[in-house]
């Protein structure tokens, strides 16, 4: 479909008629495709049919009877000689026809035209035709609008097949060669016509074009020629004289124009005009007829002359409306007397601050004080640079309304100076060039609309003075961050700040702008995440704010982050809780908080922690149980599951709770054997020998930790892990048990071995209540349980007693 558009824009570009056409159009494009017939397996859609520059050479009876609604269609460029009478039979809607540079012969013969109806545009032109004997067939043609023709011979009469008809544009292609009959022309009803010489052409054809059409477009005559015809002014109707493509002497170009400032013509326009001469002219007339002025793309191709005299001439015209545009002038003087010129239109030329003023350096400059009348000034796309000179420039011109510097280089700095600018300026265009935020400090106090697109403005200054009356403020490609505020600019309706680098754009400027009814924001880098949302919210709420979003929702999307990537911002919406801190809050902060605290009330009341450790020590009890199966070598002579060291003061927990439990008084589980020193210990034997002895026959070693203990008891074994490397590996299986808190720092330094353990063991806690105490038991057991070998052991001790 995009190529559709391209080729349609293509194809109609050229067109004078206007063609009317929707997104639906069927367009088919053969031009330069070496056809010699109009293929035959169009499609019956075709709308718009283009077979120029092929090598087409008849048009046959059925070429187009299977496209119905083929409404446009080019035959240029072909070498066609017969058309079928009936070959538009079927396409009863055809309204623009192109068959120019054929070779058809006679202008008198064109028999299809009797099916063309609704032909609004026929270009007949560059065909093999002698006479210009328009066939009775052209009455048919009552919606024609444009009809461009050629031959070599124009005679009387010749038109007089179309005099019924109201043309809007009818163009005439002559050459030199071209023999034309002195008022044949009149026949020739149109609003406009134009007269396009290829070589050169014949006065008569430019005398009757001047007196019977109210606009007149000549193409590729000079100027000097047109001198002869300007010359008997009396006898010219049009109000409308466009030379085209023409050059010029500056005398003869001063000819012309005074000569038609004495005619019926209104709107005089020289476009691409070559002066090859600026030999002395005269001087520009004063009589108040004729009302615009327009020279576009003219050159000097002479080095040496008054340009002075050239700038004059033109700013004395006495005409509303002067343009002198896309001509490389640099400079344009100051009329001499008051002018009525109201709109001054110099763009695309090469003018520089110096414009209209008078005086050099030396004796300063001095203002223009004679285009008082100017209303619209219009230096678009010159080299203008310091914006404060050119408010110098205009300070006079008290009528001044509307002012277009865009596509210079102006910028303001505050170096430059206080600007003055007239009163009555209310729109002031300075897009397209170098301003920053400084440029608001240097604008007429009563401006209402202000277009500052494709400048780098970055930021709104805050302290500036107000202006009260603005109402449209385009800051289209800037680079602000953030939507300015009116503060500056209480009325503001319209705010542009599409193209900009808003990325996640607060409604603070909401506030300042109380009256503000548009806002463009398309076209920017935002930023899809939370902060976003409160600007999306707008849009929603527009109804209520009274701001209408410009371009929403199409040109607003996502530029970041990666997932939301060219989204539109109409899509992009996030859950509500991950946004509001306050949801957040509620949502997840509270319960965790809620959590936390239950826990910790749930621990303190019922010693949460301590089941946790005692089920892990249970857990990892069982596991190490599982894993590391004890090897048989290492239970060689091992005939207890452990041995049990205690102090005297804990004697009797030992006896009363501890051998009862791990030795089976309850017939619950398996007995465990168990050794301690009063039961166990060999009398005569050193207590470390003892200890040693035991250790031996043990599978574990359990310590009953108390402060006691420590301070009376532990110095042996102390002793034993120090001296018997053997013991100290027997000493891994270690097991401590504390039956009283016993913080680190009450071991006395010395014992290191009983630190270290302490510190990298987790040992096992007496609890005080009953509850807990089959826990307890239950982790001892599981770190003692094992299959020993021998199923009764012999009491060392009691063997020898
Ligand atoms: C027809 O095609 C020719 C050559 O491509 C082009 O110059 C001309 O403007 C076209 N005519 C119309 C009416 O578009
Ligand atoms: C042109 O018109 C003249 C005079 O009517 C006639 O003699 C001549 O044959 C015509 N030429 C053509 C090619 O029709
Ligand atoms: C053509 O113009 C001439 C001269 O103006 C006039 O006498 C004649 O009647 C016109 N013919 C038609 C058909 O209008
Ligand atoms: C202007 O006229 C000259 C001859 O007079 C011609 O060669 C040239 O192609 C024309 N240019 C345009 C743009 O019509
Ligand atoms: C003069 O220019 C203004 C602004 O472009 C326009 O509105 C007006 O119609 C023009 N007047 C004439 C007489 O061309
Ligand atoms: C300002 O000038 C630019 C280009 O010169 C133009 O596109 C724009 O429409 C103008 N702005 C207004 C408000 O006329
Ligand atoms: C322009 O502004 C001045 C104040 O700076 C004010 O006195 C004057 O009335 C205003 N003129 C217009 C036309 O709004
Ligand atoms: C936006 O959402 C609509 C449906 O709500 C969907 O049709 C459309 O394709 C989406 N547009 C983009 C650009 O994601």
């Amino acid at each position: 479909m995009d190529f559709t558009l391209w080729a349609l824009s293509i194809l109609l570009g050229s067109l004078a008629c206007s063609a009317s056409s929707d997104m639906s159009t069927i367009v088919v494009d053969l031009s330069s495709h070496h056809l010699s017939f109009v293929p035959d397996q169009l499609s019956p859609d075709t709308e718009i049919l283009d077979l120029s520059c092929n090598h087409i050479g008849a048009l046959r009876r059925e070429d187009f009877w299977q496209t119905p609604r083929l409404w446009f269609l080019n035959l240029s460029h072909n070498v066609i000689q017969s058309i079928d009478k009936e070959v538009f039979h079927s396409t009863q809607d055809l309204e623009i026809l192109d068959l120019s540079h054929n070779k058809l012969h006679s202008l008198l013969d064109q028999l299809y035209l009797r099916m063309t109806s609704n032909l609004r545009c026929l270009d007949l032109s560059f065909n093999k035709f002698v006479n210009m004997t328009l066939g009775f067939e052209f009455t048919n043609l009552e919606k024609l609008e444009d009809l461009e023709l050629s031959a070599e011979v124009i005679r009387n009469e010749d038109f007089a097949s179309i005099s019924m008809l109201h043309l809007n544009s009818f163009t005439l292609y002559v050459w030199d060669h071209t023999s034309y009959e002195s008022g044949s022309l009149t026949n020739v009803s149109s609003k406009k016509i134009i007269v396009s010489a290829q070589t050169d052409c014949d006065f008569a054809i430019l005398n009757d074009a001047v007196k019977s059409f109210s606009e007149v477009k000549l193409v590729g005559i000079t100027v000097d020629k047109f001198d002869i015809v300007a010359q008997q002014r009396e006898t010219i109707k049009a109000t409308h004289l466009d030379l085209t493509n023409t050059s010029a002497s500056w005398q003869h170009l001063t000819s012309v124009v005074n000569n038609l400032l004495y005619s019926s013509v209104k709107h005089l326009s020289v476009t691409g005009l070559t002066i090859y001469n600026m030999e002395t002219g005269s001087k520009v007339g004063k009589l108040w007829n004729m009302e615009s002025f327009t020279i576009r793309q003219a050159i000097v191709t002479v080095f040496l002359f008054s340009q002075e005299m050239l700038y004059d001439f033109i700013i004395n015209m006495p005409v509303q409306n002067l343009t002198v545009a896309q001509t490389p002038i640099i400079h344009m003087t100051c009329p001499k007397y008051p002018s009525k010129i109201r709109m001054l239109n110099l763009a695309d030329c090469a003018l520089s601050e110096k414009v209209f003023s008078r005086g050099g350096k030396r004796e300063g400059m001095i203002e223009c004080d004679t285009l008082q009348s100017v209303e619209i000034l219009v230096l678009k796309g010159n080299n203008f640079q310091d914006f404060k000179q050119l408010s110098s420039r205009v300070s006079l011109m008290s009528s001044l309304l509307s002012l277009d510097l865009s596509q210079n280089k102006l910028s303001y700095q505050s170096e430059q100076g206080d600007c003055v600018w007239p009163l009555n300026i209310v729109q002031l265009n300075l897009s397209s060039n170098s301003f920053d935020s400084l440029v608001f400090h240097c604008l007429p106090q009563n401006i209402t609309e202000l277009d500052l697109q494709n400048n780098d403005i970055t930021v709104m200054t805050t302290d500036i003075l107000k202006y009260e009356s603005l109402k449209i403020l385009d800051l289209t490609n800037n680079r602000f961050h953030n939507i300015p505020d009116c503060t500056a600019f209480p009325n503001l309706q319209t705010l542009l700040v599409s193209g900009n680098s808003l990325q996640s754009p607060s409604l603070d400027f909401l506030k300042t702008c109380p009256m503000l009814q548009n806002l463009d924001a398309s076209h920017n880098t935002f930023i899809c995440t939370c902060s976003l949302q409160e600007f999306t919210s707008i849009a929603g709420k527009t109804a209520a704010a009274q701001i209408k979003l410009l371009h929403w929702p199409r040109h607003y999307s996502c530029s970041y982050p990666e997932a939301w990537r060219g989204a539109l911002l109409k899509n992009f919406s996030l859950p509500a809780v991950s946004c509001s801190a306050g949801l957040l809050a509620t949502t997840i902060l509270v319960p965790a908080v809620a959590l936390v605290i239950a826990v910790a009330v749930l621990c303190r009341q019922l010693d949460g922690p301590w089941y946790m450790s005692m089920i892990c020590q249970w857990a990892r009890a069982k596991h190490r149980g599982a894993v590391n199966r004890d090897k048989p070598e290492d239970l060689q002579g091992v005939v207890f599951h452990a041995f049990v060291s205690y102090s005297q003061r804990n004697a009797e927990w030992v006896k009363g709770q501890l051998i009862p439990k791990l030795e089976g008084e309850e017939s619950t589980w398996r007995g465990l054997r168990v050794s301690y020193h009063e039961r166990d210990f060999i009398p005569g034997k050193t207590i470390v020998e003892n200890i040693l002895h035991c250790v031996e026959r043990s599978r574990r070693c359990i310590f009953v930790l108390s402060s006691d203990f420590v301070h009376s008891e532990w110095c042996h074994y102390e002793l034993c892990f120090a001296n018997h490397q053997r013991v100290a590996k027997g000493f891994d299986s270690v097991i401590l048990v504390l039956l009283e808190p016993l913080p680190l720092y009450m071991i006395p330094s010395k014992y290191y071995q009983l630190k270290d353990m302490m510190s990298r063991r987790t040992y096992l806690e007496w609890p005080h209540e009953r509850a807990k105490q089959v826990l307890f038991w239950a982790n001892l057991r599981a770190a003692l349980q094992a299959d020993l070998p021998t199923e009764s052991p012999q009491r060392d001790g009691q063997e020898e007693e």
